[in-house]
């Protein structure tokens, strides 16, 4: 994907492992151009360091080598695997030519099996960003021979770790895009080789929504709108590996704790169900991490990603609770992609991200295909484990209803959009202010369900005037419907809650949550 640095790559456990655990994979990437906050490392099954950078000759190296004794201990007391990870999205410039030439690609071989003994980790993941496709600009790309290179190479490592350390004793991962492995024809259709001697994928199944493309679309959608938008998501990216060959148990769903910002050439909250508006090819800056870097080798100026960490959505003022906006922002759920984006009228800001709702719905739909667990970019984004939460509800048995969960049809175009709240009438709410629930969905807490105002017979309907833009009514008081009303402009708009819960009011703001059972 053009412009930004997007690494990734996660980890994971034989699924035999996985299945005697009884514990779905929570794979987190450690970057170390980061400070980690102090984390509860058991709440991960596996962390992967990111990433070590391999040089031509086949060496690699990773920044920060001297913490990593004490990181790869904690980790490993804490009942965590401890996974180097090779590559990344800036990492990725050389495998090609290093796989192809015997001399380097043996040193590389060598040097990961002495680098997982020096350092006793339980594993190598190798995130080629991508072997037969560019990714960074500069990367050195051969579409004819990198994936075969690729797979004859996973095989010789294999042996060897096994050699060295006994059979299927280290673990070995691969963080993988959207659709299989490129061959000079487009992604290959069988990959059950890799299957074979690799124990689990990372699917990157974010990334999706950028400046590149003409519109505002979702980071991470759960499913796509035909028609709108990339026509990437979940669903697609899990079918694609699948239908190719790779085995449900041997996935890990990638969740983004992030989301990008666009500016939108129109103010999107004037048809609020549509979620794609033509934007600007400059992306605003994101977060106050974000910062303006040049993009490898392009030539192009340095520009800013647009990119929101969740703990900066949460810390810098624009989401005032998980679930709710801060004036002037307005969260609106998109049904389709079962994602929650912000709008902001003053600046035509548009930020598309996953909030515990949104996590919920992936983490539901990954279960119910069967798939290993989760994987997470970053870790060190979350706030107070809102979003890693999510991931432990990875539910242990097939009990997922699929109706929240079914792929839209073609008649789903004009996605419904909905949800949850802003109150744009209230300020801000300062940043040090506790998140109220760790536990995310939706919402439990809210109690102030209103009697009167609220009822159906009474309350205001779809059309009808109403007074304050950005204020919100739920259709009724029941706490059952999904129904309710946005004030926008001067009258009310009849929206809805996603697929399987349902508004509950707080004031003049509402939340969406799940039915309280
Ligand atoms: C850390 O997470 C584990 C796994 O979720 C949990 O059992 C444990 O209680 C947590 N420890 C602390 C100190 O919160
Ligand atoms: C791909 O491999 C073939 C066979 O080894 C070789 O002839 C060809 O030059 C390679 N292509 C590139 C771009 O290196
Ligand atoms: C889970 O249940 C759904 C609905 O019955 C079914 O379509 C799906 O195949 C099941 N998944 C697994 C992994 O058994």
């Amino acid at each position: 994907m053009p412009l930004k640095a997007i690494f990734i790559a996660a980890g994971l456990a034989l699924c035999l492992t996985a299945n005697v655990l009884g514990r779905p994979n929570v794979v987190g990437y450690y970057p170390n151009w980061v400070t980690m906050p102090s984390l509860n490392l058991s709440m991960y099954t596996h962390v992967n360091f990111a990433f070590a950078i391999p040089a031509a000759g086949g060496s690699f190296t990773y920044d920060n080598q001297e913490a990593m004794p004490a990181i790869v201990s904690s980790l490993q007391a804490a009942g965590t695997k401890a996974i180097v990870s090779i590559g990344g999205w800036t990492g990725s410039g050389l495998f090609s030519s290093i796989l192809k030439t015997p001399s380097s690609r043996a040193a590389l071989l060598a040097n990961i099996v002495s680098y997982l003994k020096q350092y006793s980790l339980d594993g190598v993941d190798i995130d080629w960003e991508y072997p037969g496709r560019m990714g960074d600009t500069c990367n050195v790309v051969d579409s004819t021979n990198d994936t075969d290179n690729f797979l004859s190479f996973l095989r010789d490592l294999r042996t060897q770790l096994d050699m060295a350390f006994g059979s299927r004793s280290k673990l070995l991962s691969l963080a993988v895009r959207v659709e299989p492995f490129d061959g000079p024809n487009g992604p290959i259709s069988d990959v059950s080789a890799f299957a074979s001697v690799v124990d689990y994928i990372n699917l990157m199944m974010y990334d999706i929504a950028g400046v590149w493309n003409p519109t505002t679309s979702a980071n991470a959608p759960l499913q796509y709108a035909p028609g709108q938008g990339p026509r990437f998501s979940v669903g697609s990216a899990i079918d694609a590996w699948s239908n190719a060959g790779w085995p449900f148990g041997q996935m890990n769903l990638g969740i983004p704790f992030y989301g990008y910002a666009m500016t939108a050439n129109t103010n999107m909250l004037q048809n609020p169900s549509n979620m794609y508006a033509p934007i600007s090819s400059i992306a605003p800056q994101g977060d106050q991490d974000d910062r303006a870097v040049a993009v490898q080798c392009s030539g192009a100026p340095a520009a800013y990603s647009g990119e929101w960490q969740w703990k900066h959505l949460r810390d810098q003022g624009i989401l005032a609770t998980a679930g709710t906006a801060a004036s002037p922002w307005v969260r609106t759920w998109d049904s389709t992609t079962s994602t929650p984006w912000l709008f902001n009228p003053s600046t035509n800001i548009f930020i598309t991200y996953d909030d515990p709702q949104s996590i919920k719905l992936k983490v539901s739909f990954a279960a119910s295909k069967g798939l290993a667990g989760t994987m997470v970019w970053g870790m060190e984004m979350d706030y107070s484990n809102e979003l890693l939460d999510v991931l432990h509800d990875f539910p242990s048995s097939n009990t997922t209803s699929t109706s929240t969960i079914t792929t839209p049809t073609a008649t789903t175009l004009g996605p419904s959009g909905t949800t949850a709240t802003g109150n744009p009438s209230t300020k801000p709410i300062s940043t040090s202010t506790a998140p109220t629930s760790s536990s995310a969905p939706p919402t439990s807490a809210v109690t102030s369900t209103t009697s009167s105002s609220s009822s159906s017979a009474g309350g205001p309907v779809a059309g009808a005037a109403c007074p304050a833009t950005g204020s919100y009514q739920c259709a009724d008081s029941t706490g059952k419907s999904p129904s309710y009303l946005l004030c926008l402009y001067g009258k009310w708009i009849a929206q809805s809650c996603g697929s399987g819960t349902a508004c509950f009011q707080a004031g003049s703001s509402i939340s969406c949550g799940w039915p309280q059972s």
